[in-house]
């Protein structure tokens, strides 16, 4: 078992951290954030993510698992340091990397001969090569290793995908570091692809934006579908069963948001375009996306005879996707606020989120029947299990008209047609 640092307890460290813990290792996990520390130190953690929690707990109790305030410490006396930091977009769409080059600059004099500093971080091609430049600019000489080791985590399920991985993708110019990183990962049941590190980091860019092109494709189709009577869902099952298309990513919705999926195909246009490719489909892509936020505002002005103005609207969802509470970028949240701006009035839920948005100044209110009281729409902004199971003639019985939008295709229309609905979905 080894000795590892990570840098960074947010959804990609703290996960990494408590995995690779759960898996033996010993590991210490340093944050900047001093008041973040001392709850993790406690076993607290402020992020909901399935299984996480008890991760965290387990790893604490069995001494494998320590946090520190500080990068810097987290790199002493270990044989790898995880570089999980934030890579936010920047104003001109690319990466910034100031945060990963601080996190460099914090471990370097803390490193020892024969460390190995892999970065997790999202981050653009041909960055492990900077962090090599940058660590000898800080006086450290070869004997530190550098990597890259993309992280293919969703949120609301981090723990298990980083448990029970479809892939490990090591990037590395030695393959003797890359096959130390790998195995760390021995415990686990996973193709491992040792590549370079250009190429370990184009992968990561390469799954996400691949990802986002799929779900505009059939929000695409999903517009087609509503010209000519057709069923988006019943189509992308058509597709699904097929091997070479799989039945994941297929779900219209009103757009993918999120801090991962937005962030990183703005970053790949720009990597093509630094390297005088225009990656137009991308582009177009991203243009689908946009244009898919419009279309649920507007069959919820269409659902109030075509004004948002004096209606009362009640919205369910506010999360970018079920399973977390996470709120950035998350198309509900955007589509909210549109409609608040078109002259309506909203009382918004979110099961898990409601506390996140009100702190962002949006009208959350604790019950989702109460959300629904005198509206004239309902519109159903996240695809939460936990709305699924509500009564939905309850909810009819509250609202002051029965139109019932819903962006995720979380209810059976035929269902809600029957029990009185006027019912909107996305390509059905
Ligand atoms: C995404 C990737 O899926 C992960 O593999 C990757 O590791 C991660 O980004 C990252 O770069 O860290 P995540 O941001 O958690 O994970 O979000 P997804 O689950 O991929 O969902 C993204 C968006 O697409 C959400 O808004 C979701 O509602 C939407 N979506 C997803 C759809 O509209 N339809 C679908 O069929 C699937």
């Amino acid at each position: 078992m080894s000795k590892v640092g990570v840098v960074g307890a947010g959804y990609v460290g703290l996960t990494t951290a408590a995995c690779l813990a759960h898996l033996g290792h010993d590991v210490i996990c340093g944050d900047a954030d001093a008041e973040k520390v001392e709850q993790l130190k406690e076993g607290k953690v402020s992020i909901h993510e399935d299984g996480l929690s008890s991760l965290v707990s387990e790893g604490l109790a069995a001494r494998r698992l320590q946090f520190i305030v500080g990068a810097s410490d987290a790199a002493r006396d270990v044989e790898y340091v995880f570089l999980c930091v934030n890579t936010p977009q920047a104003a001109d769409g690319s990466a910034d990397l100031s945060a990963l080059r601080e996190a460099v600059r914090q471990v370097a004099p803390a490193l020892s001969q024969g460390t190995i500093v892999v970065n997790k971080s999202t981050a653009p091609v041909g960055t492990v090569a900077r962090m090599a430049g940058w660590l000898s600019e800080a006086g450290v000489r070869s004997a530190v290793a550098v990597a890259s080791n993309p992280e293919f985590l969703q949120e609301g399920t981090a723990v298990r995908d980083f448990l029970q991985p479809h892939r490990i993708v090591i990037g590395a110019d030695d393959p003797e570091v890359a096959g130390r990183v790998a195995s760390l990962y021995d415990a686990l049941q996973a193709p491992v692809v040792v590549t370079d590190p250009a190429s370990a980091e184009m992968s990561k860019y390469a799954s996400n934006a691949f990802l986002a092109m799929k779900i505009s494709f059939i929000n695409a189709v999903a517009n087609i579908c509503e010209a000519v009577d057709a069923d988006v869902r019943d189509v992308a099952r058509g597709m699904g069963y097929d091997p070479r298309i799989g039945p994941q990513y297929l779900d219209a919705g009103p757009g993918w948001g999120g801090p991962c999926l937005p962030k990183d195909a703005m970053a790949l246009v720009r990597i093509a375009s630094d390297s005088k490719y225009d990656f137009d489909l991308l582009r177009t892509a991203i243009e689908v996306n946009a244009r898919q936020r419009d279309q649920i505002v507007a069959k919820v002005r269409d659902a109030r005879g075509g004004s948002l103005v004096d209606a009362r609207v009640a919205v369910w969802g506010l999360a970018f996707k079920a399973g977390t509470d996470d709120l950035r970028d998350s198309a509900a949240v955007d589509i909210t606020r549109r409609i608040i701006a078109e002259g309506a009035t909203v009382a918004a839920f979110d099961p898990v989120a409601g506390e996140a948005a009100l702190a962002l100044g949006l009208p959350v209110v604790p019950d989702p029947y109460e959300a629904c009281a005198g509206a004239h729409v309902l519109a159903v902004l996240t695809e939460w299990d936990e709305l699924r199971q509500l009564d939905l003639g309850r909810a009819l019985d509250l609202l002051a008209s029965p139109e019932l939008v819903d962006a995720r295709n979380l209810f059976d229309p035929v269902e809600m047609r029957r029990i009185g609905f006027s019912y909107r979905g996305v390509g059905c």
